[in-house]
């Protein structure tokens, strides 16, 4: 889901569509967008991509102003009646809203019982209840602004009226929104990877500010009326980031930079000295809490168990990982002095956002962990670890899970000298030596093919196991197959599967093992004989140094602790060609978006 817009001298149509097309990434089921001209405003939407979207619109129509949406269903399946943008009854005002308005039923019931909907979207309400206000004769800002006093929930919305050519309305709570400044032109973006094109000036906007955006200027106003000064600022990304190049994927590219994010995190966390280092504010709150918690989704769930062995192992101090959309509505007894640490790529994530501002209202203590410098969840902790890993645009996480891992690492080595114990490895050498690792791994791409081809080309499901830290590895290698191959995976603790998965197990039934960890490699490969007695087809990948005959990968060796940012990756190339394979849309799985800005 996401939100472009456009006002200037040159014709709309073509930059929005450019600006939704670098949107996509971030998951949609249908686009649209709405230009206007003296003529009026005219609407193209269509269920689907952005080509389909290309396919409806009239290229004869010119107007230089205009607003564009990528839609995932929320509220309304995906198709063209609930696709953006939305029109109130008379036509005179259209809208785009990302967000969910929670009490969309009741303003419907209170305010526009007589009018009749011609979608089942919360977004329909809003745009309705403007021109209700302005019939009753307000003005189009202070209509919106009413509006805005009365909906509860988030949103980023860009609105224009038939009868106000040079008018761009813009409004922003929770839901992610960046107003961009050009030279006679102004653009509105939920990303400003939508707008690089013509414009590396961003304005950013708070929670419950309106924007009057027009061709030369951009007028700010709280919700209340105040007008806001605030200077843009130059966005840190590079065309070149954003692009595909010669990668048939997105995906594919973003596993290969892999070690190049290692080296840049040894770097971006290295003192002069040579030594690592993290924000000295940081180590102080982690010093000065007696238990951290993680709280994270999806992938960065994932990562952030990890992050528990490495905080608990590593530097002693307890841990707790969290499912952000659990914590937040049954939040569990919480330790005396709690330092909350949110993981999360896009720094956007409505469940982890839920959880921070709760955690705020507590007055404890927040880190966000995240890829993106600048993003809602960043700006609103008391501090910030980035990632450095570059724009990850392919909808299943790879390298910025790999990134967590490695900041998670540094920062647990980082307190544990802090607090005086001495570690038994310079992590240093160790991130060092995992980046040739791993560039070894994707150097063997063929190899991780082929395993594709055997184990998962037809399969209806697979199973992943693990043990220790390999558990975890593998819960994060079945989420990457589901997400991209549709194959229903599994990610098992390898002592836990003979008490009822087991059940499962089928002749031929995949099941991808993971043996990294030298205490429990027995372990595991008992548990592996017990499915293949049942007639699963096992795929061991083992560490150099304990492999064994009939391994089907061996792992370049590296320090056991940071088995994991090994281990992941042959588990994110087996289901990339498992996807390949199987037809799927690598970059752009079903049903999925890169960052859920709804709870
Ligand atoms: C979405 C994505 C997942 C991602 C999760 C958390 O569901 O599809 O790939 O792991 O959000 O995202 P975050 O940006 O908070 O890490």
């Amino acid at each position: 889901c996401g939100i472009v817009g456009y006002i200037g001298e040159i014709d709309a149509k073509e930059i929005l569509l450019k600006g939704l097309e670098k949107l996509e990434y971030r998951g949609y089921d249908s686009a649209g967008i709405a230009v206007l001209n003296e003529d009026g405003v005219m609407v193209f939407k269509e269920k689907g991509r952005i080509a389909d979207l290309r396919g409806v619109v009239d290229t004869e129509v010119a107007a230089t102003i205009g607003i564009g949406h990528t839609r995932w269903a929320t509220h309304g399946v995906p198709n063209h009646e609930n696709a953006h943008p939305h029109q109130s009854t008379t036509k005179r005002f259209t809208l785009v809203h990302n967000g969910v308005i929670e009490n969309y039923h009741l303003m419907k019931k209170a305010y526009l019982s007589d009018v009749e909907m011609a979608s089942e979207t919360d977004t329909e309400v809003i745009v309705q209840l403007i021109e209700r206000f302005s019939k009753d004769g307000l003005s189009t800002v202070d209509a919106l602004r009413k509006t805005l006093h009365l909906i509860h929930g988030s949103y980023a919305l860009a609105l224009l009226d038939n009868e106000d050519e040079d008018t761009i309305y813009v409004a922003k709570n929770k839901s992610p929104l960046l107003v961009g400044v050009g030279e006679g032109f102004n653009v509105v973006a939920s990303d400003a990877m939508a707008m690089l094109q013509v414009t590396e000036q961003y304005v950013e906007l708070h929670d419950q500010e309106i924007v009057i955006v027009r061709k030369d200027s951009v007028e700010i106003q709280t919700l209340e009326g105040t007008k806001v000064e605030r200077a843009p600022y130059k966005a840190e990304l590079d065309m070149s980031d954003i692009e595909k190049g010669t990668y048939p994927h997105y995906m594919l590219k973003e596993i290969d930079e892999q070690p190049a994010v290692i080296r840049k995190i040894i770097q971006a966390y290295q003192n002069e000295q040579g030594e690592l280092e993290i924000d000295p504010a940081i180590l102080k709150a982690l010093q000065d809490a007696d238990r951290l918690y993680i709280i994270a989704a999806g992938t960065s769930y994932h990562g952030g168990l990890i992050g528990k062995e490495y905080f608990e192992k590593i530097a002693g101090i307890p841990v707790e990982v969290h499912i952000s959309s659990e914590f937040g509505y049954n939040m569990p007894l919480l330790s005396e002095k709690p330092i909350f640490m949110f993981l999360t790529q896009s720094g956007e994530t409505a469940d982890s956002r839920q959880v921070l501002v709760k955690i705020k209202k507590l007055g404890y203590p927040t880190i966000t962990m995240t890829n993106v410098p600048g993003s809602t969840l960043s700006r609103e902790a008391d501090h910030t670890l980035l990632l450095h890993a570059g724009p990850e645009i392919a909808v299943a996480s790879t390298k910025a899970y790999v990134a967590q891992v490695a900041v998670l690492m540094v920062t647990a080595s980082v307190y544990a000298l802090a607090q005086g114990k001495t570690l038994d490895y310079d992590a240093v050498k160790e991130l060092g030596i995992v980046a040739n690792a791993v560039q070894a791994i994707v150097d063997s791409k063929e190899e991780m093919e082929e395993i594709a081809k055997e184990f998962l080309a037809t399969t209806r499901n697979a199973f992943f196991i693990g043990r220790n830290v390999d558990f975890y590895v593998s819960q994060e290698g079945a989420l990457k197959l589901k997400e991209i191959s549709y194959i229903q995976a599994e990610g098992f603790a390898g002592g836990e599967l003979k008490h009822g998965t087991i059940a499962l197990i089928e002749d031929g039934t995949p099941i991808i093992a993971l043996a990294t960890q030298k205490a429990v490699s027995l372990n595991i490969r008992g548990n592996v004989k017990e499915v293949v007695a049942r007639g699963a087809n096992p795929c061991i990948i083992a560490m150099e140094g304990h492999e064994e005959e009939g391994d089907r990968y061996v792992l370049p060796k590296v320090n056991e602790l940071f088995a994991p940012l090994v281990a992941v990756i042959p588990l994110q190339l087996i289901s990339y060609y498992a996807a390949l394979h199987r037809d799927c849309d690598v970059d752009k799985p079903r049903n999925l978006a890169k960052s859920v800005t709804v709870e």
